[in-house]
């Protein structure tokens, strides 16, 4: 809440197949400083969760009920999730130079339902979350920007690419200056949606 008037919320998914790890590290800390902003959050962990691709089977353009065929998953939850949220964020590992397969089945899902129904997340607020050993982190910023950015989704930047570089679960703790892109991405994005909802 800010102003006394307006209810918004940040909705986060964390796509590692580790719960609670450096994804979630980076990803807390951006949470932090939204609601310290007055703006409500959520954090999701697909850890665990069995979430599979898209079939490209095309229901979803004939259907246009915001939902995938895909029923025994929670994939039309988030969905829902997110349109009923002012901002997203996703925050994946770095395997292998790209995003977890759990983020990039939940973006390929979300991004056909998103089309089908004349763009749902339009004008949404959303920031892309890397966590990163050593290299390939930025391929992963990257694709999961050109998702927001193909679905019409507005992205703040910060005062560097929200990377932050950690190995054993817990190490993000220690790499300063990726906490600090963090902070300044929750202060941006929550400058940015409060415009967007004046
Ligand atoms: C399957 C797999 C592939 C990985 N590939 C890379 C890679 O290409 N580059 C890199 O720097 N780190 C790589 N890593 C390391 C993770 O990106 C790194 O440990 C990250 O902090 C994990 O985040 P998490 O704790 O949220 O799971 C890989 C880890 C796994 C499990």
């Amino acid at each position: 809440m800010f102003g006394g008037l307006v209810k918004v919320k940040v909705i986060a998914f964390n796509g590692s197949a580790r719960k609670d790890g450096n994804t979630a590290i980076l990803l807390r800390r951006v949470l932090k400083i939204l609601e310290e902003e007055g703006i409500e959050t959520e954090l999701i962990q697909l850890a665990g969760e069995p979430i599979r691709g898209c079939n490209a089977c095309r229901a979803c353009y004939d259907t246009k009920n915001e939902r995938c065929v895909i029923e025994n998953d929670k994939v039309n939850d988030y969905v829902q999730k997110m349109k009923e949220a002012d901002g997203i964020i996703l925050g994946s590992p770095t395997y292998f130079s790209m995003m977890s397969p759990e983020m990039k089945a939940l973006i390929d899902r979300t991004g056909y339902i998103a089309r089908a129904n004349n763009h749902l997340l339009k004008l949404k607020v959303g920031a892309a979350v890397v966590a990163v050993r050593r290299a390939g982190g930025m391929p992963t910023f990257d694709a999961i920007n050109h998702f927001f950015l193909i679905s019409q989704i507005i992205v703040p930047g910060s005062s560097y690419w929200n990377i932050g570089v950690g190995s054993k679960k817990g190490e993000a703790e220690a790499d300063e200056e990726g906490l600090k892109t963090m902070e300044t991405l929750g202060r941006n994005m929550a400058w940015l949606i409060k415009k967007l909802k004046a």
